[in-house]
């Protein structure tokens, strides 16, 4: 890999080589994301991108969950894909938002049912007294909504990581693997070959 086989803005870049997973891959979107609290002690879980523009990469997720706490008290993350398939890695570093309610709304309302209600009934992150527990809270949020859209929770939407940084990665099989590293400078992006 070289510059030259990477669009110069890292979206386009990035949208491109989930084009080219979307081929391979059963799941493409799936991306690790670290938090950490405010004293530097970090945690990681996958979720699915949901949204890419120039603005950042989004996802969704109840917004009192234990990442969510975590990217409040610091509203900053670090994001890996990954692509057996391919080949290929992407990193990304950056501050995070939560997005709009609008935004969060027009993705909350092309959920199927099911998965509109189980937001509702599980306190993402907090101890259950057993599997019971949450059928039970499902139930209830099936019954309350039983004749009614399932509103938008206020404890529930996306979170965008405004990407500082980039890197895209590809294996060789001599293992002096391709990495190219993105920075977001004053006048726009600025790209270098970085080290395997
Ligand atoms: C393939 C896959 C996709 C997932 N997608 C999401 C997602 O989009 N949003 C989400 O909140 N959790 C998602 N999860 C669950 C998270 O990994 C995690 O268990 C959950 O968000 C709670 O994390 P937390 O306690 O660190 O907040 C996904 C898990 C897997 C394995």
């Amino acid at each position: 890999m070289d510059l030259a086989d990477l669009d110069p803005d890292p979206f386009v870049a990035l949208s491109a080589w989930l084009s080219d997973a979307a081929e391979v891959s059963p799941q493409p979107h799936a991306m690790v994301v670290a938090s950490s609290t405010p004293g530097g002690r970090p945690s990681a879980r996958v979720v699915l991108l949901r949204g890419l523009d120039e603005r950042g990469l989004v996802f969704f997720t109840n917004l009192r969950s234990h990442k969510s706490l975590e990217l409040t008290e610091n509203a900053r993350a670090a994001a890996v894909f990954h692509w057996w398939e391919l080949g290929r890695q992407v990193r990304v570093e950056g501050a995070v938002e939560e997005v709009a309610r609008a935004d969060s709304r027009a993705y909350w309302v092309t959920r199927p049912r099911a998965s509109r209600i189980a937001a509702w009934a599980s306190p993402q992150s907090d101890p259950l007294s057993g599997r019971e527990e949450l059928e039970e809270r499902y139930a209830e949020a099936e019954e309350r909504f039983a004749d009614d859209e399932v509103p938008l929770p206020d404890f529930w939407g996306g979170l965008r990581i405004v990407p500082e940084l980039f890197e895209f990665w590809t294996h060789r099989d001599d293992r002096l693997h391709d990495r190219i590293g993105y920075v977001r400078g004053p006048t726009g992006w600025w790209r270098e070959r970085l080290a395997p």
